[in-house]
């Protein structure tokens, strides 16, 4: 018995260490500025890079990110992406955020994948009736009703829509485990690719014969009783609701996405796009017990059959943090501990609470790259290189403005505001960690020899021995 259990993990094992790191590469420097102009540039991973000693603030800045989208489109919805083509800081890291405004009453994010990424997203405003469908064969709708303060995750490549089912505007924000994650929205790239996809395929892809699926094209929709039974039958319209009449034409694009995808798609997870390898499945949800579970990247696998929606979901990133504390500043983590759905994602979110004058000192995050959206406050901000030229990028932050601190690199938030501050912050890691260098340093159980740190510092022992005192 137990020999089979040592060749199982013998197997599993096995299995792990052939995970693929499909990660967008690392850059093996600090950063690499993606530039148009090949002149003076080294060719990364898809785009030249900027000499790093021309690198300055604004590369790994963008503002704007606080104004509000006209949704007046055929969905009613408005996606801003921040990601390497808006922010060339970003290339290589791995992370890129988006802002997502919802119209009221059917305002909808229609049915997409991103090829690239997994993607956690933190509502702010308003309802959203969310969700996603695992890859064939069981094509499992996972689905849930956020409100402001919660948090979902969407597993690498599987389809999946944002949906506004209250009667009031709503934002939401999402980070994403890619520079560049790439976006094929169901309903365009099959009825929409250029040239279009022949018929017949079409035809035979979702079980219609071609004269009525011709029909089906040209009536644009003609057919809803048949897709409101399916939506009814897949549970995708909350059980709640009372749907407004209007909003029934926009549920039914959506509708006919999914089954689209069911019909057409097997969506294999064939590229995930974090430093954390690939799950080779759907997901892998975190459990602690080892029965029923596969060992794999640190954690054991929930049998995927008993996955449920509030495996990807955390409620609460509307409370600010306590700050009262002496660096006046409070991190509240999402990470694979609070959302066990994460595991093996590559991707995680933090909200940030700065008191007046309060700091996040500096720190760095062994396993993951940051990018930073100021919702409330200002912050002044850095990332400093690594050596030998340890250069110290800085800016200041107001509301809307997003800032990216690179993998590994040691970076802090400063409220330099009379008033609290606010931020969120996406990180390209299930479980980025956090390395707080004053407390590695000074602070260590047991604490580091005071000759050590004498040298290192340059210090009197005593003023050594006061720091360490103080932590
Ligand atoms: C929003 O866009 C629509 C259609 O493009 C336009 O008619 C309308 O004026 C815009 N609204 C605002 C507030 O810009
Ligand atoms: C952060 O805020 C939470 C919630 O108010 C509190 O429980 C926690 O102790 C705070 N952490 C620090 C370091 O002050
Ligand atoms: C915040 O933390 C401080 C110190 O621990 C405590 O005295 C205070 O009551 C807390 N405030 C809230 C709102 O919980």
């Amino acid at each position: 018995m137990e020999a089979l259990q040592i060749i199982v993990a013998i197997f599993i094992l096995a299995l792990a260490s052939s995970l693929t790191f499909a990660s967008d590469p690392s850059p093996l420097q600090d950063f690499c500025v993606a530039i148009n102009d090949p002149k003076g540039s080294v060719f990364v991973n898809g785009k030249f890079c900027k000499d790093a000693k021309l690198a300055k603030a604004d590369d790994f800045y963008f503002s704007g990110l606080h104004i509000r989208k006209n949704t007046s489109n055929t969905f009613g919805s408005t996606v801003t992406p921040v990601n390497v083509a808006q922010m060339p800081g970003l290339h290589t890291l791995g992370i890129s955020m988006v802002r997502i405004d919802y119209a009221p009453n059917g305002g909808l994010n229609p049915p997409h994948t991103h090829p690239r990424a997994s993607e956690i997203l933190v509502v702010l405003e308003g309802t959203l009736h969310v969700g996603f469908v695992t890859s064939n064969p069981d094509n499992r709708l996972i689905s849930k009703v956020l409100y402001p303060g919660d948090v979902f995750v969407f597993p690498v490549g599987l389809l999946h829509f944002q949906y506004n089912i209250g009667n009031t505007y709503a934002v939401a924000f999402a980070g994403l485990s890619s520079e560049n994650p790439g976006v094929i929205t169901i309903a365009s790239a099959v009825f929409g690719s250029n040239p279009s996809i022949n018929a017949d395929i079409l035809a035979k892809a979702f079980n219609l014969d071609r004269k009525m699926f011709l029909l089906f094209l040209e009536q644009d929709f003609k057919q809803k009783e048949v897709f409101i039974c399916h939506a009814k039958f897949l549970n995708l319209l909350p059980s709640n609701s009372k749907q407004p009449a209007k909003s029934t034409y926009i549920i039914m694009k959506g509708i006919r996405s999914i089954l689209i995808a069911f019909g057409l798609f097997a969506f294999a997870c064939l590229s995930a796009s974090a430093y954390d390898p690939s799950p080779l499945q759907d997901f892998c949800v975190a459990i602690k017990d080892i029965k029923n579970g596969v060992f794999v990247n640190g954690k054991f696998c929930k049998d995927p059959k008993l996955a449920v929606a509030e495996d990807f979901f955390f409620s609460g990133l509307n409370r600010p943090g306590n700050t009262s504390n002496p660096v006046g500043s409070n991190v509240t983590m999402i990470n694979v501990d609070i959302i066990p759905g994460l595991n093996t994602l590559g991707i995680s979110l933090v909200r940030i609470d700065y008191a007046p004058y309060g700091v996040n000192p500096p720190h760095t995050h062994p396993r993951g790259s940051e990018i930073l959206l100021v919702v409330e406050g200002t912050l002044y901000v850095g990332f400093v290189t690594a050596n030998p030229d340890n250069r110290l990028f800085t800016k200041i932050l107001n509301p809307g403005d997003v800032f990216v601190f690179p993998f590994g690199m040691i970076h802090f938030q400063f409220n330099i505001g009379k008033t609290a501050a606010v931020a969120f912050a996406g990180l390209s890691s299930q479980n980025a960690g956090v390395i707080t260098i004053a407390n590695a340093v000074f602070g260590s159980n047991p604490p580091i020899n005071p000759d050590v740190l004498v040298k290192a510092f340059q210090l009197n022992k005593n003023v050594v021995k006061y720091l360490q005192s103080r932590f």
